[in-house]
């Protein structure tokens, strides 16, 4: 694009996005346009968003919110999320978005850790908050987006003080290396980790929704991902919006009559969304795509899961459109490898890596592996939008690394031609549709019910998801497993962790497999469940 994305060494985000959008002459241009789920719609002029945002600047610092403390949103898709993320990246806080099915576990880990000044949410979820509110003393104020007056000295009015806030706002020339966005990820031991960025990120997410994505000044792009996730803020929000492109944001859930009439009656030119999602638009009645016309949309792009052969050859026979894989993670940011226009794509294969990123195929000895091998996935340090750490936790963050490589924590290969190919994650991590589920969170959540002994949590293949989350349990003497306990123990996950955890399956086991120090052996449950060989079990406690 024609404009010089830093200007005057600003970095900041908040500010690219909307002034310097302004600046370049698009204050009039709609920069959101916003759908309800049922389709209502409201335009936003990149001056709005810049209005809003500065409003909100002005409220955090009138609270005594100042640089580098964090704050999150706690909401649904909505308009108050986008401009509380803008506008605390203007005045350089840390931002994060929770996800709105998040239970009480799973935002206490989060606002714990990461000693939350403020949250944005609504008067439904504030009551998950309220529950432990006692636990998170950094906790200073709440905002209601859906409050007329403010409910006490500390949990106050969106709209009342937005209308008080001022719309001019200075927003302080920001390096590249100043923190910004806060986003917490699960691991296969121990608690959600919190992968900081900085305002640097932006030159990577910015490029590569340009020379990937393809975006330019007449597209109208829609990511379908939900803020809470990186792929909502460094596609639904900083990329298109760094080159002034205009966004389509629909509210609601999957809906595949709503989302092709937005597709087809909007105009669309460039779509983003998840694997999952499409093998459910594939499995729909087909005579919805009878006299669909998607001829503006140039293609689609697909990231967070494998996305298999056959979404490919269905998109190319029913909707006459390619699908291109991307790959990436929340730690690298933005998209690191990728099909894209212009390069053959090799159905099932991410793609190939963007300039100036070098990926590696490595053996655990950290030994490169040669094309055609098996191996870690690695990443050669130093991208733009690589994470600065995980916050309060900088040893698991340099033990991602090891001699000037990142681990990326995926397995795969690289052909001769350069294609990068999935295999797994190197971990017990499960990606269900994905949405990336720690089984440590799940069985230490099923615990807590006094009914369950010991807990054992897996992920195995699934054809719409990915792969689905199974529980074992053992259950106490002389408590029966019904359908009701099946039930409890469904909905304490969803309470607990979010909805996105809840086993598919929970199997009651005897006596789960454990090595000689008691750790439940995941390994040996997956592949009884799958009735494939254990391998060795030497260290199995029989
Ligand atoms: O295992 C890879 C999988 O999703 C992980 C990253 O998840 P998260 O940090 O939640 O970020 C999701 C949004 C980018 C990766 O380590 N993953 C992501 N993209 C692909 C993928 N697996 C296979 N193919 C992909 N295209």
């Amino acid at each position: 694009m024609s404009y010089e994305l830093i200007q005057n060494n600003q970095y900041n985000i908040g500010h690219i996005c909307t002034k310097q959008q302004c600046e370049a002459g698009r204050g009039k241009k709609t920069a959101m346009r916003w759908f309800s789920p049922r389709l209502e719609r409201s335009d936003y002029t990149f001056s709005d968003l810049e209005g809003s945002s500065n409003r909100f600047a002005n409220l955090l610092k009138g609270l005594g919110i100042a640089k580098g403390e964090v704050l999150f949103t706690f909401l649904p898709k909505s308009t108050e999320q986008i401009v509380a993320f803008l506008g605390s990246l203007k005045v350089e806080c840390i931002t994060g978005t929770l996800f709105s099915n998040f239970g009480e576990d799973s935002l206490l880990d989060r606002l714990g850790d990461s000693a939350a000044r403020l949250v944005v949410t609504r008067k439904s979820l504030y009551r998950k908050i309220e529950r432990i509110r006692d636990q998170l003393p950094a906790l200073r104020t709440i905002i209601l987006t859906d409050v007329a007056a403010d409910l006490s000295a500390d949990v106050l009015s969106w709209p009342h003080l937005m209308a008080d806030a001022s719309e001019t706002f200075a927003v302080p020339v920001t390096t590249a290396d100043t923190p910004s966005v806060l986003h917490y990820t699960s691991g296969s031991t121990g608690k959600p980790k919190g992968v900081l960025h900085r305002h640097g990120s932006v030159l990577q997410q910015s490029h590569t929704a340009s020379e990937v994505l393809g975006l330019g000044e007449d597209d109208l792009f829609w990511c379908t991902a939900d803020q809470g996730w990186v792929t909502g803020t460094s596609y639904g929000i900083i990329g298109p919006w760094s080159l002034g492109v205009t966004q389509l944001h629909y509210s609601g859930g999957y809906d595949a009559g709503h989302w092709l009439d937005l597709l087809q009656r909007e105009r669309v030119t460039v779509w983003y969304t998840a694997p999952t999602a499409l093998r459910m638009l594939m499995r729909e009645e087909q005579e919805l795509y009878q006299g669909l016309d998607l001829n503006h949309l140039k293609q689609i792009f697909s990231v967070g899961e494998p996305l298999n052969p056959e979404v490919i050859i269905w998109s190319r026979s029913c909707l006459d459109k390619e699908i291109y894989d991307t790959w990436f993670q929340t730690e690298t940011g933005a998209i690191m490898i990728a099909n894209r226009p212009g390069v053959p794509i090799r159905p099932g294969s991410m793609g190939t890596a963007l300039p100036g990123i070098e990926p590696g195929i490595l053996a655990d000895d950290g030994t490169e592996l040669p094309a055609g091998s098996q191996g870690n996935l690695c990443l050669k340090a130093g991208w733009d939008s690589m994470f600065i750490t995980y916050l309060n936790n900088d040893s698991a963050y340099r033990s991602k690394f090891r001699d000037g490589w990142y681990y990326t924590g995926d397995m795969a290969w690289q052909d001769r031609d350069g294609y990068y190919w999935f295999l797994g994650r190197s971990d017990d991590v499960i990606n269900t549709s994905g949405h990336l589920v720690s089984p440590f969170e799940v069985e230490s959540a099923l615990l807590e019910l006094p009914e369950i002994a010991e807990s054992g949590v897996i992920g195995v293949p699934d054809e719409l998801l990915f792969e689905k989350v199974i529980a074992f349990v053992h259950i106490d003497a002389g408590i029966e497993f019904t359908a009701e306990l099946e039930l409890k123990i469904r909905l304490h996950i969803a309470n607990r962790l979010s909805s996105v955890a809840i086993p598919q399956e929970v199997l009651q086991l005897e006596r789960l497999p454990k090595n000689k120090s008691g750790k439940i052996m995941r390994r040996v449950l997956k592949a009884r469940y799958l009735g494939l060989d254990a391998g060795d079990i030497s260290t199995l406690e029989e």
